[in-house]
């Protein structure tokens, strides 16, 4: 029974009894439908037609040239619909779902990425949806929120424990349990019980199935692949083809966020704080605080600020064929305005991670070297944190300018005359 499967020592099933034989449920239908060439055809199609896919290959030759040493490649992730990556996996659990008879679908969101696209994904194969979200995210995510409802999506405020993403999970979790006769959970990211880690990085192997084939297309021979790790998902799914090769070297970009101590960060692998930990239903590794509790992380990117991996990646982290290096917020920020100006790309605060990553490897290699970086999602998203530091006067007087039109009354968005 593969929901024992393991990576190494992390991975697993580590859920209520009561959820154990939806787990398997999951399992097998999976299995079936990846052994099911209708479905793949569905699937094929909707990412073509829906996502967009094939995202491109763009060659950032005015960044390689300013930064020296190799030429860098960004993989065109936040070209997909809704943004980002997350919608490759949203899109697939949820015509999973339906296959399976399911005609809801819950999910839980920080950044609001996973829940935008879960939300779409459900609009578009006629599922319910209904996202769990920390009030604290709810508060500061909002044109997400607005998006997520926009989309027919019920976001439900969770008021427990820090009020953020692992609150919200716990709620999802709970839910689940209740709910599993006609719900699935569309867990978002390479993490949680199996089978899930297994599906995601089985969805997400997309981005690097199609950016080998473009590689060889182009005729490039990759010296190393450069992918963000929250959870974990764009990066598992960017490297998957390439695991078990010799080459290209796999780098993995976490959260330095402001500093090294406990709170200050989400380094899950190249800090100290870490340790092994079974929680929100798998064994990986985890940051605690003293007293063994989740620890609260922090990142300028919503969406790296998570305390857990994807139990694959620890493995591989620590079997050493994922490298692992960890980028300050500030260095993020940097490498957003870099891609900006030099190649008119804006990177979202998660992807800039692994652009600054790729900055700096690319400058310790010699021209004719390869370094492939996923941008994962694109950068509209971060406007409301961006714009504060980047353009604080003009963004203060514009918050102001909007604040006093809506205490006036006045509304200049009437179309039609009417409200
Ligand atoms: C653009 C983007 N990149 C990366 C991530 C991190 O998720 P994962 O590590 O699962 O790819 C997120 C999560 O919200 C995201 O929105």
């Amino acid at each position: 029974m593969s929901i024992h499967r393991y990576f190494d020592r992390f991975g697993g099933a580590y859920v209520a009894e009561v959820l154990r034989r939806p787990l398997e449920e999951l399992d097998e239908a999976f299995a079936a439908a990846m052994a099911d060439r209708a479905f793949l055809a569905e699937l094929d199609t909707l990412r073509a037609d829906f996502i967009g896919r094939p995202t491109p290959l763009l060659h950032a030759a005015n960044a390689s040239r300013e930064n020296g040493g190799a030429q860098i490649y960004i993989k065109m992730e936040g070209l997909a619909h809704t943004g980002a990556h997350k919608i490759n996996n949203a899109i697939a659990q949820a015509l999973l779902a339906k296959r399976m008879g399911k005609t809801r679908i819950i999910a839980e969101t920080g950044a609001g990425q996973h829940g935008l696209a879960t939300a779409s994904a459900c609009a578009r194969l006629g599922l319910e949806c209904t996202v769990y979200m920390g009030e604290v995210d709810v508060r500061r995510q909002q044109p997400n929120v607005a998006a997520m409802e926009l989309y027919g999506a019920t976001v439900v405020p969770v008021l427990s424990g820090s009020r953020t993403l692992k609150d919200a999970i716990n709620e999802a979790m709970r839910d689940w349990a209740a709910s599993f006769a006609d719900t699935h959970y569309l867990i978002g990211s390479a993490l949680g019980p199996a089978p899930f880690p297994d599906m995601v990085r089985t969805f997400q192997s997309v981005i690097g199935l199609e950016t080998e084939a473009q590689a060889a297309e182009k005729g490039l021979k990759i010296d190393a692949l450069v992918a963000c790790v929250g959870g974990g998902s764009n990066a598992i799914g960017f490297f998957s083809p390439f695991i078990d090769r010799a080459s290209p070297r796999l780098i993995g970009a976490e959260a330095g966020g402001v500093g090294p101590a406990t709170g200050e960060n989400a380094v899950r692998m190249t800090g100290t704080a870490a340790s092994d930990g079974i929680i929100h239903g798998y064994k990986s590794r985890f940051l605690v605080d003293s007293d063994g509790q989740v620890a609260e992380t922090r990142s300028i990117s919503a969406g790296l600020d998570y305390p857990g991996i994807g139990p694959q990646l620890a493995a591989l982290g620590e079997s050493g064929r994922i490298e692992f290096t960890g980028i300050s917020d500030s260095d993020a920020l940097d490498a957003v305005k870099f891609f900006a100006r030099t190649e008119g790309v804006i990177f979202a605060l998660e992807s800039a991670h692994a652009g600054a990553a790729a900055l700096a490897e690319a400058g310790k290699l010699p021209k004719d070297a390869v370094v492939i970086v996923n941008m994962s999602g694109r950068g509209d998203k971060d406007i409301f944190i961006t714009s504060p530091v980047f353009r604080p006067v003009q963004w203060r007087d514009f918050l102001k300018a909007e604040l006093e039109r809506l205490e006036s009354g006045m509304d200049i968005h009437v179309f039609g005359g009417k409200k």
